[in-house]
């Protein structure tokens, strides 16, 4: 039986893409069963569509709660029997109204490493610490979703990347993208590999 992936996305959905191409290519053994949106205009849904997977615009209600909004999302989401739900560039705080019905199932990238710079801006923030010789490296993480603390959760994977001399924002923003989009399917993969041990 394959797994089933939900992807929540904001944006662009690079990620997505990677997740959808490593399925359609078998080396995820999974299937994206629904790619959801908070943003109507989100390219990520146009990928979703075409790669034939439902493609659905989750909009916010005039005036709604957000716990009553994400108390809907996991109404959503769980009528599609999702195994894990991926957050692939989700730009809105998930509140245990969504997070406690699908314990150890959330999935979350940051660009950047456990602990640090949380929140937007992850890719630039760590950009300029380089600038002012704070730091030598960044990264990139894979983590659960527990809670509500913002790219914090239970570690399933890093990788590091150091800066390189004289490199341009939009140079290493390449590179933690590249990095993401593999780390992300090869966390997928060993995540969806011990499952299938384990039963
Ligand atoms: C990624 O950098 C991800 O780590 C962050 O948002 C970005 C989404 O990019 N949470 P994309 O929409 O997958 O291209």
């Amino acid at each position: 039986m394959s797994i089933k992936l939900v992807v929540l996305i904001s944006g662009s959905g690079s990620n997505l893409q990677a997740i959808l191409d490593a399925c359609r290519d078998q080396v995820l053994p999974a299937e994206v069963v629904a790619v959801i949106s908070s943003k109507a205009d989100a390219f990520g849904l146009i990928r979703a569509q075409s790669a034939g997977v439902k493609a659905i615009y989750f909009q916010k209600l005039e005036g709604e709660a957000r716990r009553d909004y994400d108390a809907r999302l996991a109404n959503e989401v769980a009528g599609l029997n999702a195994d894990y739900v991926v957050l692939a560039g989700w730009l809105r705080l998930l509140t245990s109204a969504f997070l406690e019905r699908f314990s150890e199932r959330v999935i979350n990238l940051h660009p950047a490493l456990p602990g640090t710079f949380p929140g937007l801006h992850a890719i630039e923030s760590a950009y300029a610490a380089f600038q002012r010789g704070e730091i030598k490296g960044s990264g990139v993480m894979v983590h659960l979703v527990p809670d509500e603390g913002v790219d914090n959760g239970p570690v399933l994977a890093t990788q590091e990347i150091s800066f390189r001399a004289g490199e341009t924002l939009e140079q290493f923003e390449a590179r933690v993208h590249d990095v993401e989009h593999k780390l992300l399917v090869e966390t997928l993969k060993n995540l969806i590999s011990n499952r299938a041990q384990a039963l």
